[in-house]
């Protein structure tokens, strides 16, 4: 029935197949390399008013702006310390308050805690007039190497009740907020698959399988927010997560687990007060539907709870080389964004992960292929605006006041 495949034949069919795929790799390659650059407006017009700061751009509404900080950059880089006062209105320490982040870290050992970096930026924000907000409680990344053999199922509830009451006990009426539990919903893909294999959409599916979820069962997100409130009554508690953002399969679970878990945490009483949505965004990413992400916040917002943008940054790994055109394209990003997400009232807060292209994480953790430095942030390297700034500026300017 089938005709002998001769070697010939076979060497042809193989080097036709090659090619086949090398031509779709190509052309594939070519449309989301047009998809990009249209992305790009060279006539978009991202002009200013005025000489105001981003911190009085944001204030002029009722808004708060303001960025993550690495501890060590306050004292090395005084012309970062001087934007930061300038521009913003609340800091975050991007390591300072893990778990266990190096040099120094929070928690080195089960019963010691060193919290000299951490007074140091507090009396540096107080000193300057700033907030400070903590980031963050309890999370699956950063934990100490002593955790894994430590802590189980019998010490787990001490040893959470201790790291908070300690942590936020000590800083208890000085911090504007806390992210009290960070990602703990699965990633968006494994959502879907969950949903294409008739997996039951609940809260129990939903939760990303962490440390804490295994030892202390799926209820310690309502505990860890009940032991901040009492270990700080005046601060606001936050519950962050990141994928929230586009018009994709991903985001959508995650928006709709995300907003289940908020309705339970609600339902139960916990005293919860903000969703904090990351917004690690991406330049080249097309899928982004204003209305889709409105009709989230909204639904956040019906539930009673505000909405901090909590680190937000524009990745560039995936746009051309040409910096005027990223620059661009970064900036239509941020615009893009934050003129839909102010929209909704009850969002807030305004944090950039980082505010120059020299401290991003994006350096590290999404470089470009080319290697040429990121570009993510509103100051460069040289702590110079950029046209994200002008972009995070206008979009201030264009929000609703605040009542
Ligand atoms: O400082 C130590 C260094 O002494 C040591 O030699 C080295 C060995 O790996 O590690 C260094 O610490 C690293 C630190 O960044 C400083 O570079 C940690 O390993 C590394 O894990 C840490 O990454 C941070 C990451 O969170 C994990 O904590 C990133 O800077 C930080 O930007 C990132 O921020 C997270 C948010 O907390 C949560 N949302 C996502 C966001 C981006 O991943």
């Amino acid at each position: 029935m089938f005709k002998k495949i001769t070697r010939r034949n076979f060497i042809w069919f193989s080097l036709g197949f090659v090619a086949a795929v090398g031509t779709t790799k190509v052309t594939l390659n070519y449309h989301s390399k047009q998809k990009i650059l249209a992305l790009d407006n060279p006539t978009k017009d991202f002009t200013v008013i005025g000489t105001s700061s981003l911190k009085e751009r944001a204030a002029a509404k009722g808004l708060m702006y303001g960025t993550a900080i690495r501890n060590h950059h306050l004292w090395e880089d005084s012309k970062l310390a001087e934007t930061l006062v300038k521009e913003c209105q609340i800091l975050v320490p991007e390591w300072a308050l893990k778990w266990y982040i190096p040099n120094p870290a929070l928690r080195p050992e089960p019963n010691i805690f060193d919290f000299s970096e951490v007074d140091k930026i507090l009396a540096f924000a107080q000193n300057k007039g700033l907030q400070l907000r903590g980031h963050t409680l309890v999370w699956h990344e950063s934990l100490p190497p002593w955790f894994q053999d430590t802590v189980n199922s019998n010490n787990a509830q001490q040893i959470l009740e201790q790291h908070i009451n300690t942590v936020v006990g000590r800083y208890a009426g000085k911090m504007h907020s806390w992210d009290v539990v960070n990602e703990a919903i699965n990633e968006g893909y494994l959502l879907v698959r969950e949903q294409k294999n008739n997996i039951p959409n609940n809260l129990k599916n939903n939760l990303r399988k962490t440390p804490w979820l295994e030892l202390l069962g799926d209820n310690y997100i309502d505990k860890a927010f009940r032991l901040t409130h009492q270990a700080d009554p005046t601060a606001t508690l936050v519950y962050n997560d990141y994928g929230l953002d586009y018009d994709t399969d991903a985001d959508e679970a995650k928006r709709n687990a995300v907003l289940n878990l908020l309705e339970n945490l609600k339902s139960k009483g916990t005293p919860i007060h903000a969703l904090g949505i990351q917004a690690h965004l991406d330049a080249s990413e097309t899928n982004f539907n204003p209305d889709k992400l409105r009709s989230f916040l909204r639904d956040v917002a019906s539930l009673g709870l505000k909405i901090m943008i909590t680190e937000l940054d524009v990745t560039d790994e995936k746009l051309p080389s040409d910096i005027e055109m990223r620059d661009r394209i970064i900036a239509k990003t941020y615009e893009d964004y934050l003129s839909t997400v102010l929209s909704e009232p009850a969002v807030t807060t305004v944090i950039t992960w980082g505010i120059s292209d020299k401290y991003s994480w994006l350096s590290d953790f999404k470089p470009r292929p080319d290697k040429a430095a990121v570009r993510p942030l509103p100051f460069d390297a040289n702590m110079n605006r950029k046209l994200g700034w002008n972009a995070i500026a206008r979009a201030f300017d264009n929000a609703r006041l605040r009542s």
